[in-house]
């Protein structure tokens, strides 16, 4: 795989380069972005990503070509961040749990059962001094973090209804690749399975796994729906992406171009923040039409247990980041509650 992922460097450092042209051709010879991400084009980073490439084509005035790979036509999870450090890619957006095997497993609090009530108070993090610090971090790996995408919270689904901790005893999960979202699941008394996205859908049709964690326009657009019957609807995490570049490209745009696409990824991003809330209510509106699924609603009693299960996640993973990144964070969305 790394041979390939080296080949399709090589292929997109050329691309990128191009053949040496004067005069007006060399002008029209545009710079490519490669976006490449693993979601249906109709979810949150879907549309973000599509807003994102209108926009940077229109303020480079064509300068700036923005090819966007969805469903991971060309990467799964891990293998995106390999290849955009490699430079095979240019930009994606994983999630923050995927930054964990590379190496930046600060991320990985974005992961905490319950941390966030609500995406008001997600937006006072990563629109705050954390925030800044934490895409600093990327530096170091050879990319740059340019912006927070939303999801949005996450629901519980399996072929067994799901409603007090107790139920998720014995039970095999597919998670991301996140020591936060093991440690959920371990202390429900699950199996945790990490696999790529792109084939949770199979392996819940085919029972490698009996159920899995997403949000509702991921479980929609990846039909999860037609092969899980109960979803229940526990919003006990959060979903978000880190919209990275490769940093060497990044910096050596020419300045100008850097700018308008740096323009672009401000609006395409107040843009897809703007109304991930909906796309997410819509696909549950969307599933309860298909009847394929029964949505689960909590009580405050179960939910309260739910919580209380997950308590000891957050002493497992202060191991892992440091109590002193979770208090950071804590700090900023106190006072509120889910
Ligand atoms: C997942 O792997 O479940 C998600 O990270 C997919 C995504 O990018 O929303």
């Amino acid at each position: 795989m790394r041979r390939l992922i080296l080949a399709a460097a090589s292929i997109a450092a050329l691309t990128l380069a191009g053949p040496i042209l004067v005069g007006p051709v060399a002008a029209q010879t545009p710079i490519v972005i490669k976006f490449s991400h693993v979601v249906a084009p109709n979810t949150p980073k879907g549309l973000a990503a599509e807003k994102f490439k209108e926009l940077a084509e229109k303020y480079t005035g064509g300068k700036v070509k923005v090819e966007v790979y969805p469903n991971s036509q060309l990467y799964k999870d891990k293998e995106e961040l390999e290849a955009l450090q490699l430079g095979a890619v240019q930009m994606l957006a994983p999630s923050n749990s995927k930054f964990g095997p590379i190496g930046v497993k600060e991320f990985e609090v974005f992961d905490l059962p319950y941390i966030l009530p609500d995406l008001k108070t997600l937006r006072k993090v990563t629109d705050g001094p954390l925030g800044a610090k934490l895409l600093k971090l990327l530096d170091s790996k050879g990319m740059t973090g340019l912006a927070y995408w939303d999801n949005g919270f996450k629901q519980m689904s399996a072929n067994k209804k799901l409603v007090a901790p107790a139920d998720y005893k014995g039970l095999k999960f597919r998670i991301q690749s996140s020591k936060v979202l093991e440690a959920q699941f371990r202390a429900l008394g699950s199996i945790p399975q990490v696999m790529a996205f792109s084939e949770v859908y199979q392996a819940l049709q085919t029972g490698v796994v009996d159920g899995q964690e997403n949000t509702w326009s991921n479980i929609y657009t990846q039909k999860m729906h037609e092969v899980q019957k109960y979803i229940t609807n526990t919003n006990h995490g959060y979903i978000g992406y880190v919209v990275v570049v490769n940093k060497k490209f990044w910096d050596d745009l020419p300045a100008d171009i850097r700018e308008q696409c740096a323009k672009a990824m401000k609006e395409a991003t107040d843009y897809g923040n703007g109304q991930s809330a909906k796309e997410n209510d819509d696909a549950l509106a969307d599933i309860k039409k298909t009847g394929k699924s029964e949505i689960v609603a909590l009580t405050p009693d179960q939910d309260a247990a739910m919580r209380k299960a997950l308590e000891p996640v957050y002493q497992d993973v202060a191991k892992r980041v440091g109590q002193p990144l979770i208090d950071e964070f804590l700090k900023e969305t106190r006072g509120a509650t889910n």
